[in-house]
């Protein structure tokens, strides 16, 4: 069974960021905003910061409080808007409860919408337009690429129809001509629906949700969820995936949690930080 391991493909997206990088007269500005202290959204947050300094960008972090009202972060999206320095703005979620998360990406200037989550983004990608995709669904298209999985004329199922994550990469899976399925809480006999995927993307985020039985024997899995299930002697988050680990004895191909799709979405966060600091330049990323 071939393994799906997200930081070889990662580094393929930073060879050619660093190569761009190079011939670039200014430093593309990256400036994610959190609220409050949930640590996993800390934890993403100094990983994308951190890894953005390693490849060269700019990046600082703005930290406000849980409390912070609505209004509040709207006028500092505002101000992230109108700042000539800043190429990228990513909103960190979850958020808290009085901060609407469709509000705040509604006000991110969408040349700016690094995260892909936008309006117009999600539609232009739909449309089949350029856009800035968003980052989890182009880094599983593009962690399938890397390791030559064919997807023209392929049944592809994903199970998970959320903005984030499943529909737009329907939409993606879509533009490489794939013939996709949609499975969410409310699909009936999901594990027939599963059975008939060529390519099955699980991102629900339900430890061991997708069992031998419902794969098809050779079929390429690939497990976008992050579940904690605990931690360690050492104090550390246990993460498991949506796929049980047998589904490795079914698959032809199987990306592992953690080292599948998550170096993958940090990868592809970068690669459209530096595509929007070209693109509001009026520049391409080629
Ligand atoms: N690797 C990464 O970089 C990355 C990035 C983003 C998210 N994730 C992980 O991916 C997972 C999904 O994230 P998300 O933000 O898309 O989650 P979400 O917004 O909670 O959406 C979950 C989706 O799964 C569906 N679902 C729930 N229970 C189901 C069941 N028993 N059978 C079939 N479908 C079911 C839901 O259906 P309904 O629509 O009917 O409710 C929903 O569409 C989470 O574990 C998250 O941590 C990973």
């Amino acid at each position: 069974m071939l393994k799906l391991a997200g930081p070889p493909a990662a580094e393929a997206v930073y060879e050619e960021l660093r190569a761009l990088l190079n011939r670039l007269p200014y430093t593309p500005h990256l400036r994610v905003v959190r609220l409050g202290e949930d640590p996993a959204s800390v934890a993403y947050v100094r990983l994308k910061d951190r890894q953005a300094r390693r490849l060269g960008l700019s990046s600082q972090v703005d930290v406000f409080p849980a409390s912070t009202p609505q209004e509040d972060l709207l006028a500092h999206i505002a101000r992230l808007n109108q700042d000539p320095e800043v190429d990228g703005i990513l909103v960190q979620s979850p958020l808290p409860p009085q901060v609407d998360f469709n509000t705040v990406l509604e006000a991110i200037d969408p040349k700016k919408d690094v995260d892909g989550l936008t309006p117009l983004n999600a539609g232009r990608i739909w449309m089949g337009l350029e856009a800035l995709e968003s980052c989890t669904p182009a880094g599983v298209v593009r962690l399938l690429k890397h390791y030559g999985i064919p997807l023209a004329g392929k049944n592809a199922v994903i199970v998970g129809r959320s903005n984030l994550v499943g529909k737009p990469l329907a939409a993606l899976l879509l533009r490489e001509n794939a013939t996709v399925t949609l499975a969410h809480s409310r699909t009936q006999n999901l594990a027939e629906v599963c059975r008939r995927a060529e390519v099955l993307v699980a991102a629900v985020g339900r430890p061991g949700l997708i069992t031998p039985e419902m794969v098809r024997p050779g079929a390429v899995v690939v497990d976008v969820g992050i579940n904690r299930v605990g931690q360690d002697e050492r104090g550390r988050d246990i993460l498991v995936g949506d796929v049980d680990p047998r589904v490795a004895e079914v698959a032809s191909a199987l990306s592992p949690v953690p080292g599948g799709v998550g170096p993958m979405t940090v990868a592809m966060l970068l690669y459209n930080t530096v595509k929007a600091a070209l693109w509001r330049r009026g520049e391409r990323a080629g």
